[in-house]
């Protein structure tokens, strides 16, 4: 079974190949209406389970759009509607999904629930978020870094922030695709050593460093994300603010990074905490086209998954 579950346990290999497809599928839509189909049609016929115990936007539109273009159908269900939310298993709720759908694509909240979802499925299973991981999301990444200034590799991105679930997704990926990574933001919130240790396993310099200012030095690409994620408590929203404040992303602390440093956040974003607007409106923000990359990063998952 070939589950996408996190970028770590993905061979470096199948993701460049998975990259690679991405950019195949995108180039070969040429700017077609988004409703219609792709020429190739990999997934007619098949139908695909969008799991959301959380909420979202671009997660949910993306795959379900990507499934569609690909000929395939959708099937998006709540957590909070389903058995699963009501004490069915988790193991129980994989067996079940299996008889009828073909591929199952999960949003949650602990990591061993999505882990206990493929152990138990007999069908492919994608990760669309857990509360340490965020695999889909640096995909897309990774594609848009390398849509506006080519490879990856050897590049310094600085992670500016918490060091949350999608900050965990990107040292997975500076470990696979080879490029350096800094952290900047508070102790309190830094990312897990195992992430870090992962990175540092493959030869990549990591760096975690307390002054925003001199993070940035040679930055190719500036990142950051909410200060309070989903499955934070609303009771910390206002320690997060002052503990993060220092590391806003703004046009003082872009100047500090390469001159043509590309700015992303997975969205979606708070504008003026996080980021001010005029960087996520400005010139080196390339934040809407990680949004649609979504669309055909996911594509290529779904295609890897499924061996089509
Ligand atoms: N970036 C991201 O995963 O967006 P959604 O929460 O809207 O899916």
């Amino acid at each position: 079974m070939t589950h996408f579950l996190d970028i770590h346990t993905t061979s470096a290999e199948d993701l460049r190949r998975m990259i690679n497809s991405a950019h195949a599928m995108k180039a070969a839509r040429n700017g077609r209406p988004k409703g219609t189909p792709d020429d190739d049609q990999p997934l007619k016929g098949r139908m695909v389970a969008l799991i959301f115990e959380k909420p979202s936007t671009r997660t949910r539109v993306s795959f379900d759009v990507g499934v569609r273009q690909m000929g395939g159908e959708t099937m998006v269900l709540s957590g909070k509607e389903m058995q699963l939310g009501h004490g069915e298993t988790i193991a129980d709720t994989a067996r079940v999904l299996s008889r009828y759908v073909d591929l199952i694509m999960i949003r949650t909240f602990e990591e061993a629930t999505l882990q206990e979802m493929a152990e138990y499925a007999t069908v492919p299973v994608i990760n669309g978020l857990t509360n340490r991981t965020h695999p889909c999301q640096i995909m897309a990444d990774v594609m848009t870094y390398e849509e506006h200034r080519g490879p990856i590799a050897g590049k310094k991105v600085v992670w500016c922030g918490d060091g949350n679930n999608v900050c965990a997704s990107f040292l997975h990926a500076a470990g696979q695709f080879g490029f350096d990574f800094t952290f900047t933001g508070p102790q309190t919130l830094d990312p897990e050593a195992d992430w870090l240790g992962f990175a540092r396993s493959k030869g990549v310099s990591v760096q975690v460093e307390r002054d925003p200012a001199k993070a940035m030095a040679g930055a190719d690409l500036v990142v950051t994300d909410t200060w309070v994620s989903m499955h934070d408590p609303e009771s910390a929203k206002e320690r997060r603010h002052n503990q993060l404040r220092a590391y806003q992303v703004n046009e003082a602390l872009m100047a500090q990074a390469k001159p043509d440093a590309l700015f992303m956040h997975c969205l979606p974003a708070h504008r003026n905490d996080e980021v001010t607007s005029a960087v996520m409106d400005g010139p080196n923000s390339v934040v809407f086209d990680e949004a649609e990359n979504r669309l055909h990063a996911q594509k290529a998952v779904m295609r890897w998954c499924l061996g089509l």
